[in-house]
């Protein structure tokens, strides 16, 4: 390498630099911290698509156009919608925190914009200012809320629609400029008026693909200077963008997978896992769709639930389970089901998640762990899976169940530990237990 070389790449370096260069604030790093610390939150996916009750896609995958599918605005009457009630089910659930879709891809808003053409909550029969009930509901109960918003939109005329929306808009060019400024003055009045802890965004991927690690991007959304306008309020940022995270994200997400583990096939095969960041799994209960979709009868058991929170703990990751409340206003009933089963086994073991990082111990499969300070938990995913061992440098006093307080045995060879427990008689939860260090 000659020294011209060596001399524009550090030339390139040090640009690539400056471009990048965010400074967190103390009070960005402390609200990350706090985000990282809740570990579980409700996802909430409703709209004008929880009454056509085939999933929040149904736009999209009908080719309808805005004029056709928006006519159900005018009969959008969730007649049962109480969000204390939601809140009450979130709350006993354990969930620390609720993201709602402030505005999804069909690009209908809900709560009454000022900034748009009208196709918003105000303008249906119902009226009220469901983000602002919301918000309430959760300021009365100390719950955070965050919201989700979409960047792709198969609404309006200045979007400039990319792959997915031209099934509704066509091959329509739009003007990004108009664009921006009005998803802007929403997202102002988003955190004027309902002070959430992060927008979360979710779309970018309509102009993006990555081809064997390589970004290729049919839109610059401009998103440092969004980022920035959103820091200015003392707001976190959040995207699910499925690539690798930027300087200016406060919280990276992953889709449908853990962190690293690319599960599905799908949305996390060309995302490295951000190091220095909080790190949110978003997930569903309905097994297969976001929004409301009546035919949809796989629901994921208590147990599942439980056991996905615990994973996404043992990896320093949050989970955000989504419901998709119906046209009515309701949560279905065996989402709240489940979700009350899931709280009751929070009661008990919820010290071993919330606030705890991963403490790096366990099998990937059976056994996963987590600590806070000198405590260490254990936890006994697999029914049928009832003594593990493992490496240890410290020794440990004792070893308590959280579910019932019953002994563990501990067994101490060299520097292996084994731990030994007795699950309850039909016990199928995560057992989980404590280690007390000596
Ligand atoms: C996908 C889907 C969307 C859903 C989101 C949640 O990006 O497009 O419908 O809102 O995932 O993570």
């Amino acid at each position: 390498m000659n020294i011209r070389f060596f001399a524009l790449f550090f030339a390139m370096c040090s640009l690539c630099a400056t471009a990048n260069e965010y400074k967190a604030e103390q009070w960005n790093i402390d609200a990350r911290k706090k985000f990282a610390e809740q570990r579980f939150g409700i996802f909430i996916h409703w709209g004008l698509y929880a009454n056509y009750a085939q999933g929040e896609w149904y736009q999209q995958v009908t080719g309808l156009d805005t004029e056709t599918y928006g006519r159900m605005m005018y009969g959008f009457y969730p007649s049962r919608f109480d969000a204390k009630e939601w809140v009450r089910v979130f709350k006993d659930a354990g969930a620390k925190y609720v993201t709602i879709t402030s505005r999804h891809h069909d690009g209908f808003s809900l709560w009454p914009t000022k900034v748009d053409d009208g196709y918003n909550i105000a303008n249906t029969p119902f009226k009220r200012d469901i983000l602002g009930e919301l918000s309430k509901a959760c300021d009365e109960a100390g719950m955070q809320l965050n919201f989700y918003y979409s960047l792709m939109d198969w609404h309006r005329k200045d979007y400039p629609a990319g792959t997915v929306a031209v099934s509704c808009l066509g091959k329509q060019k739009g003007d990004y400029a108009s664009y921006k400024k009005f998803m802007l003055g929403q997202i102002a009045e988003l955190i004027d008026n309902y002070h959430p802890g992060n927008i979360w965004f979710d779309g970018e991927w309509e102009h993006a693909k990555c081809n064997n690690g390589v970004w290729e991007r049919t839109l610059d959304w401009e998103m440092d200077s969004i980022y920035d306008f959103i820091h200015s309020k003392k707001t976190l940022t959040a995207n699910n963008n499925h690539q690798p995270i930027r300087a200016k994200e406060d919280i990276q997400i992953f889709e449908r997978d853990l962190p690293g583990e690319n599960a599905d096939g799908g949305y996390s095969k060309d995302q490295p896992v951000s190091l220095d960041r909080p790190v949110e799994q978003c997930d569903v209960i309905q097994k297969n769709v976001w929004g409301y979709r009546i035919t949809e009868r796989s629901f994921r058991t208590p147990e599942e639930v439980v056991a996905m929170v615990t994973r996404a703990a043992a990896k320093n990751c949050n989970l955000l389970m989504n419901i998709g409340p119906d046209g009515s206003g309701q949560l279905p009933s065996r989402a709240v089901e489940v979700m009350a089963k899931v709280g009751k086994w929070f009661r008990k073991n919820g010290e071993s998640i919330y606030g705890t990082t991963s403490a790096g111990i366990g099998d990937g499969k059976n056994v996963y762990s987590t600590r806070k300070g000198d405590e260490l938990y254990l936890h006994f995913v697999t029914p049928g899976k009832n003594t593990f061992t493992f490496k240890s440098s410290g020794a440990f006093k004792s070893a308590n169940g959280l579910w019932d307080g019953e002994k563990a045995k501990l067994t101490v060879d060299g520097d292996m530990v084994t731990v030994a427990i007795r699950r309850p008689k039909g016990y199928r939860f995560n057992y989980v237990v404590k280690l007390i260090a000596e």
